[in-house]
């Protein structure tokens, strides 16, 4: 290996990636520049807007906040990895859609990451705990509302009858 380098051997989506990358590079870089999942976008860079947020190990992480080597061994999710496929998005993307939940679509990665984790820690949430979950995510075009209305729609079709049990609607 050349010297000062190092190997970042990780899962994302379920599949292994293994890497040698500058021990600095951060892990929204990584997923960008080394996979290409351009899905987490890169906002900030210093931890405000959240719309870096990727899930590690299941907890939503600011992606611009931690180097790539340090998620080496850890399952990542990226948004790429949110709907099964084209024709089976996951209910909180389907809810935005519905709720015209987004506009440029700049924060939507990662508020919907954000919303994933939080979801599946509170099923059953109150419009405040949405509102509280959301409030470490920047979204400059929505105004907010149809983001919280869209995260209660999703949450109640998650916890109802035509639910699966990963999540996903028929
Ligand atoms: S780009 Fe990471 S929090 Fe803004
Ligand atoms: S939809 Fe544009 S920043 Fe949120």
């Amino acid at each position: 290996m050349i010297e000062g380098l190092c190997t970042v051997a990780l899962n994302v989506n379920s599949t292994e990636y293994t890497r040698v990358v500058e021990p600095r590079m951060l892990l929204c870089d990584f997923l960008r520049h080394e996979l290409g999942l351009t899905g987490t976008h890169v906002g900030c860079e210093h931890g405000v807007c959240g719309a870096c947020t990727v899930l590690v190990d299941g907890l939503p992480v600011r992606s611009c906040l931690m180097f790539a080597p340090q998620a080496s061994g850890h399952a990542i999710e990226t948004i790429e990895g949110l709907a099964r496929d084209a024709a089976c998005w996951h209910p909180l993307q389907e809810a935005f859609r519905q709720a015209h939940a987004l506009q440029c679509g700049f924060c939507t990665p990662g508020i919907l990451m954000t919303m994933k984790a939080f979801l599946e820690s509170n099923p059953a949430p109150t419009e405040h705990q949405i509102r509280e979950a959301l409030s470490g995510t920047l979204c400059r075009c929505t105004g907010y509302q149809h983001i919280v209305d869209a995260v209660a729609i999703a949450a109640r079709r998650m916890a109802g009858p035509e639910a699966k049990a990963d999540g996903s609607e028929r």
